[in-house]
């Protein structure tokens, strides 16, 4: 099967914005990131989003922007960490095109968000060591999802490049 979508899902700060940008300048196709589509479209940050209407609005808003997407081709989308998890997402990424799970540890996650919460509400009010407990906790929950991606892309054991590669066989 030849996909003329991707994408890219994982945890806040597995690196899905930035995988994203250089594989869509690789391949010449357009760049979404979901997030900021979203924001967009609302005219307030994702964090206002959260604390004038709440998680649920912000997740039902996400699935709505996810099946707009559906007439698109030749794009790579960046997901926010938590879209394939709520409202059967991960069901509709999978029929749309190709899904990629970037994989990274908890440990390694915790270092990159340590200096990048401010703008992530889910987090940003955490002190640090709360907020390693709540990667570990969250990314169990949500590994179940993850895990359905068609392709899993551990970036700390596998190289990019080889990784990139091998997408080629599955887009068109
Ligand atoms: C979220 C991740 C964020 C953003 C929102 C909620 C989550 O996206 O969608 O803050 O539930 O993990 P990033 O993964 O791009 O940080």
């Amino acid at each position: 099967m030849k996909f003329d979508k991707i994408f890219l899902i994982g945890f806040m700060g597995c690196g899905k914005s930035t995988l994203g940008k250089k594989l869509a300048k690789q391949l010449g196709w357009n760049f979404i990131d979901l997030d900021a589509f979203i924001e967009k479209k609302e005219g307030k940050s994702i964090s206002v989003i959260f604390k004038d209407h709440g998680e649920d609005y912000f997740r039902n808003l996400e699935t709505k922007t996810l099946n707009q997407l559906s007439e698109r081709s030749f794009y790579i989308v960046s997901c926010g960490g938590g879209t394939p998890c709520f409202n059967n997402n991960i069901e509709i990424i999978n029929q749309l095109g190709m899904s990629v799970y970037i994989k990274l540890s908890t440990d390694t996650l915790y270092e990159r968000l340590k200096s990048e919460k401010m703008n992530r509400p889910l987090i940003a009010n955490l002190t640090d060591s709360k907020m390693k407990l709540f990667i570990d906790k969250t990314l169990k929950q949500r590994a179940v999802f993850y895990e359905k991606a068609i392709e899993i892309f551990n970036s700390e054991l596998q190289s990019e490049e080889k990784f990139v590669k091998r997408l080629n066989d599955f887009i068109v």
